[in-house]
């Protein structure tokens, strides 16, 4: 029997990104066009500009996708897209593209959760991953916890009440004067400095909850202070101090989670999964206990068409064209 081919297209943020997945994990092609550089001059995403790039850029996307998967759009079963949390106008340009093409090739539609599709491009870089698990998702817009009981089952056990991880480093790396997205730049200034060099509070949430902006705010006043009072500081090492707060967070309440629902699998995703140090304290932390350790390729960290596929691939419920954009969509 031919196995199912998905079409996923992703367009929450400022990725315009198509991908052909077969069955389940096996990836035909993953096509990401950015628009980070459009954006950086103005330290962030703007959400119009983003919008009108990425009606420019979709059918292209979308066209690249296919032929350098070796297929055509008549060989494509189904088509999984985004349809929120992510920005309005840009989750409409997707969706409206997949919708269109569902109607005109009669094939069905799958509305994705893109938090979920994080999770799922776990299952692309580790094809012998199966649930259950415990997944930290760590992305610009959410910090979560998820107990994953099936590819259908997931059980929030805490989330961030304020900022996200990742908005934590884009805002400190913009009043660091470093450029647009700042969580990769952190991780790099970070290697040169001393992640003991000084004492941002760590933050106190009973739970499995998170909280950043009593950290960020930290960070944030210890460097007005110093350039109030014309302090010399050294950049690396706020960097690195800060980095080292987030990561230790994180990995304390991953553990204590893995070890009260007794899993045995922890399951990285998000863009912050890019974190070097991240990866590094939780996988050194997992083999000491004996946990398995997982997290997506590079390329499957950050916003991609790959994962939302792979999630549409295992999803249960189809969509019909009434289908529409849910910015703050929740797990
Ligand atoms: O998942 P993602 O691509 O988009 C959202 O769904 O939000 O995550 C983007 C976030 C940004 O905040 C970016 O700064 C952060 O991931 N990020 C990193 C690294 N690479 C990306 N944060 C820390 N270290 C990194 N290496
Ligand atoms: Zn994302």
């Amino acid at each position: 029997m031919n196995k199912i081919l998905t079409l996923g297209i992703e367009t929450s943020c400022d990725e315009t990104a198509a991908a052909v997945l077969c069955g389940g994990r096996e990836l035909l092609s993953n096509v990401i066009s950015t628009q980070i550089p459009l954006h950086r001059k103005f330290g962030g995403v703007v959400p119009e500009i983003a919008s009108r790039k990425h009606i420019v850029n979709i059918m292209p996307v979308i066209d690249e996708a296919i032929s350098s998967a070796g297929v055509t759009l008549r060989k494509i079963n189904q088509i999984a897209v985004t349809r929120g949390p992510g920005l309005a106008g840009a989750l409409l340009v997707g969706i409206s593209a997949a919708k269109s093409l569902s109607y005109a090739l009669k094939i069905p539609l799958i509305g994705v959760n893109h938090l979920e599709g994080h999770i799922f491009a776990n299952f692309l870089s580790s094809p012998e991953l199966e649930p259950p698990f415990l997944s930290l998702v760590v992305s610009g817009g959410h910090t979560a916890l998820i107990k994953m009981t099936g590819y259908n089952n997931f059980e929030l056990l805490g989330q961030s009440r304020d900022d996200a991880a990742g908005e934590a480093f884009d805002k400190i790396a913009r009043v660091m004067n470093l450029p647009y997205p700042g969580g990769p730049e952190i991780d790099k200034l970070a290697k040169l400095g001393d992640p003991n060099a000084i004492t941002f509070p760590h933050p106190k949430v009973a739970g499995y909850d998170f909280s950043f902006s009593g950290l960020k705010s930290a960070v944030l006043n210890f460097l007005n202070t110093a350039q109030m009072k014309g302090e010399k500081i050294s950049a690396a090492d706020v960097a690195a101090s800060f980095q080292r707060t987030v990561v230790e967070t994180l990995a304390e309440k991953t553990l204590a989670a893995a070890e009260e629902f007794k899993l045995d699998k922890i399951v990285l995703a998000g863009g912050v999964a890019a974190n070097s140090s991240l990866e590094k304290t939780l996988r050194t932390s997992c083999t000491r206990r004996g946990l398995k350790f997982f997290y997506p390729t590079k390329i499957l960290c950050t916003d991609n068409a790959a994962m939302i596929a792979c999630r549409g691939f295992y999803q249960k419920n189809f969509s019909d064209s009434t289908l529409n954009a849910v910015p703050n969509l929740g797990l």
